[in-house]
């Protein structure tokens, strides 16, 4: 195992008082956070997210893309992969990572331990065009917890061979800061 830091955020909100009533610029403030990684999960993972893409259906955009993840509840920790699956009504796309992750809550788990994702076709490209979209951003969230707690979902990209890194690593408050919390009434 490592321990991997995941760095504090410190924005302060700012208010701008105006004729018409404040408005609020929203910070993000968030405690370091340490987890402990098993890298060679990591890496079968990584490697499963990038072998993974070459099952991709991307006749549109030609883009493939993989994942692979494990559940933290699923006791047989098996590796749930999926690929982008696009239709000839652009809207009907499902994304490699919602793929994945959509598999694995049908299969009745909740709650995301690691996930992996490989954008096979840009590995080269910046992280902004290796990263999973806003709409998987809201998919993972759902399965993590409503807390962000130390053991919670670790998300890794994969940054090819050439980089000389094998992926980077971030959790979903850092991926998604402001994501969609349903906080009304159950039910
Ligand atoms: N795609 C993914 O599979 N995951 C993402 O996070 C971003 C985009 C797919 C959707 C579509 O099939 C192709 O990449 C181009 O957008």
């Amino acid at each position: 195992m490592v321990t991997i830091t995941l760095p504090a955020r410190d924005l302060p909100d700012s208010v701008i008082d105006t004729a018409h009533g404040r408005i609020v610029v929203p910070g993000h403030r968030l405690p370091e956070k340490k987890v402990e990684v098993d890298p060679a999960l990591v890496a079968d993972l990584v490697k499963a997210a990038r072998a993974n893409a070459g099952r991709a259906y991307a006749p549109f955009s030609h883009f493939h893309v993989g994942a692979a993840l494990v559940m933290a509840d699923d006791p047989e920790g098996r590796i749930h992969a999926g690929a982008n699956i696009e239709n000839s009504s652009y809207g009907v796309c499902s994304c490699g990572e919602r793929t994945a992750l959509n598999h694995a809550a049908g299969l009745g788990f909740r709650r995301i331990k690691y996930l992996a994702v490989s954008c096979a076709s840009a590995l080269d490209a910046p992280l902004a065009d290796r990263s999973p979209c806003g709409i998987c951003r809201q998919a993972i969230k759902e399965f993590t917890a409503k807390d962000f707690s130390a053991d919670d979902a670790l998300i890794f990209i994969d940054t090819g061979d050439n980089s000389g890194v094998l992926c980077e690593v971030m959790d979903i408050e850092r991926l998604l800061p402001y994501g969609f919390n349903f906080g009304g009434p159950a039910g």
